[in-house]
């Protein structure tokens, strides 16, 4: 008789990469932030193994994340009676504020709740991811986790510790944006919120005047307006903060000199890169051959994309 080997069971799930429009890091101290769950996606596969052992794999470097959104998961529900291999793949640069830990943390946590045998819930997925977001930064907001989990646009609050969430509908006006790497920057978004705790007094005014540019921001997409100019100030504020390294800034500025808009769209980084801007302009042909003659990598990316799935 042949040895017919059975298929291999996959509990296989993915999560949208995210960027913050506008609100980072105001967002921590409780004022609104619009956020959006981008196409560059995060895939996870738990393979039960016919042993105990659990194994990790991925192929961004550290697997942390991983063994974080196991624990996490099965201290939530229960230990799996079964082994299993976890594997990753994911397209989302590290550490650029696109959300890489929450994304690969929400496509685990996910496919592990099917390995269980537990039906989709997203705020239980929700809660768990947060957890393990909360071990990665210091006091997330939650934006990162809530975002990869929903997609889509949302608008988002922590108030007392609670998320208030809303998912908007797409703004028919919102202009195709393009993404510039400024650097993969030296400190982690942990770094950068305690770095911005540890003036607060110095920059409450500024976070109080972030959140009031976002809500701005979001009272015109909800009205499908767009307002380049509140990007501008916004990240206008980031630096006064003290979160853009000299070479986003310089970047920024070759953007603003042929009349476009750039910003930061994460924790931002001082010391080396401030990971990925976010540019949009009239004509963005014009700011596609600046970057290309300055040597910068740039790609397009749609906003707005689905949750985990
Ligand atoms: O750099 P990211 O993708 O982790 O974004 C962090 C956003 C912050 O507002 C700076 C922190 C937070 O928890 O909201």
């Amino acid at each position: 008789m042949p040895n017919r080997k059975r298929p291999q069971m996959k509990f296989k799930s993915s999560a949208p990469g995210k960027l913050i429009i506008s609100g980072e890091h105001a967002v921590v101290y409780g004022y609104p932030a619009l956020s959006a769950a981008v196409s560059l996606r995060a895939s996870a596969e738990a393979i039960p193994r016919e042993d105990k052992k659990q194994t990790f794999k991925s192929n961004i470097a550290d697997v942390a994340v991983l063994k974080l959104a196991a624990e996490k998961t099965f201290s939530a529900f229960r230990q799996p009676e079964q082994g299993f291999s976890l594997r990753v793949r994911s397209d989302i640069p590290v550490g650029s504020g696109l959300g890489s830990s929450a994304s690969v943390s929400a496509a685990c946590v996910s496919s592990l709740l099917k390995f269980l045998g537990k039906k989709k819930n997203k705020e239980a997925l929700n809660k768990i991811v947060y957890e393990t977001e909360k071990e990665v930064h210091a006091n997330p907001s939650g934006i990162d986790n809530t975002t990869v989990v929903y997609g889509g646009f949302i608008k988002f609050k922590k108030i007392n510790d609670k998320f208030k969430i809303r998912q908007l509908r797409k703004n028919r006006f919102l202009p195709e944006f393009i993404l510039v790497q400024s650097g993969q920057p030296k400190e982690t978004t942990k770094e950068m919120v305690l770095m911005v705790r540890a003036n607060i007094d110095k920059n409450k005014q500024i976070l109080a005047k972030i959140g009031k540019v976002a809500k701005e921001f979001i009272s015109d997409f909800e009205e499908e307006k767009f307002n380049p100019e509140l990007l501008r100030e916004n990240q206008r504020l980031l630096e006064r903060l003290g979160v853009v390294g000299k070479r986003a800034q310089k970047i920024i500025h070759l953007v603003e000199g042929v009349g476009g808009v750039a910003k930061v769209c994460g924790a931002g980084g001082v010391k080396a890169g401030s990971g990925i801007l976010l540019i949009y302009c009239k004509d963005l042909n014009e700011i596609k051959l600046l970057l290309k003659k300055e040597g910068l990598d740039f790609f397009s990316v749609s906003l707005g994309k689905e949750g985990v799935r």
